[in-house]
């Protein structure tokens, strides 16, 4: 059975999200996640896309940096497959090399190739590189909406100038700025602090909220005692692990009440930030659990208590 499905705007347009969607990163990446057909193979990939449609989810998050192409090739393979609709956004990288505004252009419809699409349903700038954060550069997003490859835009790793820069000049151009993709988890609360979250609440920009699981931390697998693998041991040495101990065993707590996994509660607390998670998964269980952060929400005093264990030192 689905997950009852929790739908909000994506920023001021009229495309209806589901509250948690799936980020695709993994899927062909072998630098950071691994991914060489043993640990987790195409059929795992295959199975974590169409369990993801059947627990609720409506949009999956790729780019064309993801396995250098590969994650938007996988989407393109299994979307003719899907009974319904299902929404894609996908990013432009601003490699150093790309200093025309044209260079967008030819990277979406690369894109769209892969994807075996004719429009996405957002495009973003990965990351504000080079001159890509400044107003004429940033206006190419509009020309990609007028010219019906992507029906809304956004930007990533966006800090509260920029996303203020990026919005005034979207909205010059007539053309809301839908989201701003950031990091966000109960294990790195900058946009709490440094005022982007508010900002993107008061002017209705979705915030999309990456690695909400912190890479698999908050799902409480990992520990002292089982550190992660790979790249993951420098982000998260023995100090931190440790830090992270008395907030995952209140995350086992808080999800024993409500029958619910450490990872779906983590991935709940941003939703009830305003906020849009969109968890990576390997597989269909990693799928399946983390769509069951829908449908239901903590209350504020679980919240709050979250707070409080999460406020940790930097
Ligand atoms: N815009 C950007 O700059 C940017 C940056 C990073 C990510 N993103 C986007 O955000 C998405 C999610 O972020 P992320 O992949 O960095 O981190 P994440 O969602 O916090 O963690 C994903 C990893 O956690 C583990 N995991 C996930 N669900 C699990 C479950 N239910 N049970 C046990 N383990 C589970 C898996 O790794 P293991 O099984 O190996 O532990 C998985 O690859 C990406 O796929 C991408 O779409 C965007």
């Amino acid at each position: 059975m689905k997950n009852s499905q929790d739908l909000v705007p994506l920023g001021k347009t009229d495309i209806m999200i589901t509250t948690v969607g799936v980020g695709t990163w993994a899927w062909g990446d072998r630098l950071f996640w691994g991914y060489n057909g043993s640990s987790y193979d195409d059929a795992d990939i295959r199975e974590a896309f169409e369990v993801s449609l059947e627990n609720g989810a409506n949009w999956f998050d790729t780019a064309e940096v993801y396995g250098m192409g590969k994650s938007e090739g996988f989407l393109g393979k299994f979307l003719p497959s899907a009974s319904e609709e299902v929404l894609v956004a996908t990013k432009f990288f601003p490699f150093p090399w790309r200093v025309r505004k044209k260079a967008m252009f030819r990277a979406l419809k690369k894109s769209l190739k892969r994807l075996q699409l004719n429009r996405v349903d957002l495009y973003q700038i990965h990351t504000p590189l080079g001159w890509w954060s400044k107003p004429k550069y940033v206006s190419t997003l509009a020309d990609a909406v007028r010219a019906g490859l992507t029906r809304a835009v956004g930007v990533s790793n966006f800090n509260t100038e920029k996303t203020k820069l990026a919005n005034e000049t979207l909205q010059a151009e007539g053309v809301p700025l839908a989201s701003n993709q950031v990091e966000y988890s109960l294990f790195d609360r900058s946009i709490e602090k440094n005022g982007l979250l508010d900002y993107c609440l008061e002017n209705d920009i979705t915030v999309i909220a990456y690695s909400p699981l912190a890479k698999g931390m908050a799902t409480g697998k990992y520990g002292l005692e089982n550190p992660p693998p790979g790249p993951r041991k420098r982000l998260y040495p023995p100090e931190k692990l440790q830090q992270f101990e008395p907030l995952i065993t209140l995350l086992k707590k808080i999800g024993a009440e409500h029958g619910k996994t450490p990872a779906q509660v983590a991935l709940n607390w941003t939703i009830c930030k305003g906020t849009v998670p969109i968890p990576g998964a390997k597989n269909a269980k990693q799928a399946a659990e983390n769509l069951g952060a829908m449908g239901w929400r903590l209350k504020p005093e679980e919240v709050i208590a979250l707070d409080e264990a999460s406020d940790l030192p930097d």
